[in-house]
């Protein structure tokens, strides 16, 4: 079929197969140049089929010859209808692997689950005996709790009272003014629940209670901190709260680790276009005035090169340069003073007219449209196409 983006805001319904394998594959070439010494050689990736996840599964694979398991939740294909965007991030992902003589397996179903735990486990029992890494890249917008069955809904709000300021529709490009009223104290919980660490906790305990931990095992989460201007809607918004969750859990998994020489880190990573990110309001514009200052410092990068440099330059390092919350930094060009100073400068100027050239709008969304194949250089979008692809290694 001849398969075009369907987009209602900031989602896209329909996703392009060529498209996801040439992204694929650029990542692949991009962690062929810049291998990893002394990484990781069995590797499970939680949330592996996008974004971050998919970036840390390839340079695991790619740059030091890691068997890889992936989990994540994607939507199969169907006759006429495309498979949402991971499933054939994973199925180029695990054919190229294969064809290189890699391990890739996967499990698509919901991580959240006790179930998808001990397929998870059985897999690993089976076929690599233990792991060394565990990256947990999990965005979910809902969590059901697998032992009382009650379901979640994470919001994004901000806490104790309303959020005014710009936000873009990156579609129109229109700049306009939104408020947020701020979450209860339930929707706190609620994304807590959902986004916070008991899931990444409850995924190390039953990987170490069935012994399938291999000694000085890693484990790795994603966290986000951001600018000032982001900060009533993200770090202190109730999404905020899950991170700190999250963050402080890593502590708590690095306890329980001890006894293997085990290790827990959050790595705080940099704000990019990912299905997650374009859903937070003011984010997008947030984003495109940073990826126009970071471009022109010659400092941008993609969720491929954040990863290449979590495992080169911290994590199989000599040196993780914590911070001191005890955090790995990845955000740290994007963090930078003089960074941080020319966006805010941008922000006080932006509007509906200005944005095309304060901004990077066009990176935006082209970065938007690439997460589901489209708009990919090199893709031949007038040919006909199979969408009834299957992912090789899929459990
Ligand atoms: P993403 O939306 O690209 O990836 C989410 C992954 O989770 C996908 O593989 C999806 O299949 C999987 N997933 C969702 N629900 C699932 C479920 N119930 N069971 C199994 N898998 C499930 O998200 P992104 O942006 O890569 O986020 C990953 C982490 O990085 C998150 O913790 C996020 O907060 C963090 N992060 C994101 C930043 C950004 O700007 N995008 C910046 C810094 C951190
Ligand atoms: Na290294």
């Amino acid at each position: 079929m001849i398969i075009e983006p369907k987009t209602r805001g900031f989602i896209c319904l329909t996703a392009h197969p060529k498209g996801c394998e040439q992204n694929v594959m650029n990542q692949i070439n991009y962690i062929k140049e810049r291998p990893v010494a002394n990484g990781p050689k069995k590797v499970l990736v939680i949330g592996a089929s996008t974004g971050f996840g998919l970036a840390s599964r390839i340079t695991a694979a790619y740059g030091s010859n890691a068997a890889t398991i992936g989990a994540f939740f994607e939507k199969p294909p169907t006759e006429g209808r495309p498979a949402s965007p991971g499933w054939y991030n994973s199925a180029a992902f695990e054919a190229q692997a294969h064809k290189d003589g890699l391990y890739a397996k996967s499990i698509n179903g919901d991580a959240f689950s006790n179930q998808v735990k001990a397929q998870t486990i059985d897999l690993i029992k089976a076929d690599l005996g233990e792991i060394d890494l565990l990256v947990y890249s999990l965005a979910s917008p809902v969590r059901t709790h697998p032992d009382t069955g009650q379901r979640f809904k994470s919001v994004l709000k901000p806490i104790g009272s309303t959020f005014t300021n710009n936000t873009v529709d990156f579609h129109t490009g229109e700049v306009k003014n939104i408020s947020i009223a701020p979450g209860s104290d339930q929707d706190i919980k609620n994304t807590v629940a959902v986004m916070g660490g008991e899931d990444w906790q409850m995924w190390v305990n039953q990987l170490k209670a069935a012994g399938v931990l291999s000694n000085d095992f890693k484990t790795v989460a994603y966290s986000y901190i951001g600018p000032s201007l982001t900060e009533a809607v993200y770090r202190k918004g109730t999404i905020g709260r899950a991170k700190d969750h999250l963050e402080a859990t890593a502590f708590n998994i690095a306890d329980a680790l001890k006894d293997i020489n085990g290790q827990a880190y959050v790595s705080v990573n940099k704000a990019l276009v990912t299905q997650a990110s374009s859903a937070i309001p003011v984010i997008p514009l947030y984003i495109s005035l940073l990826y126009k200052v970071m471009k022109e410092k010659g400092i941008h990068e993609g969720c491929i090169e954040q990863i290449e440099r979590l495992f080169n330059a911290r994590l199989y390092a000599e040196n993780l340069e914590l911070d001191e919350a005890g955090r790995i930094r990845i955000d740290d060009w994007e963090m930078r003073h003089d960074v941080q100073a020319k966006v805010l400068e941008l922000w006080n100027n932006v509007t509906t007219d200005t944005l095309p050239k304060l901004g990077d709008l066009k990176g935006y969304e082209t970065d938007f449209y690439n997460l589901f194949g489209f708009k990919v250089d090199g893709v031949d979008y007038k040919k006909d196409v199979n969408e009834m692809v299957e992912i090789p290694g899929l459990q």
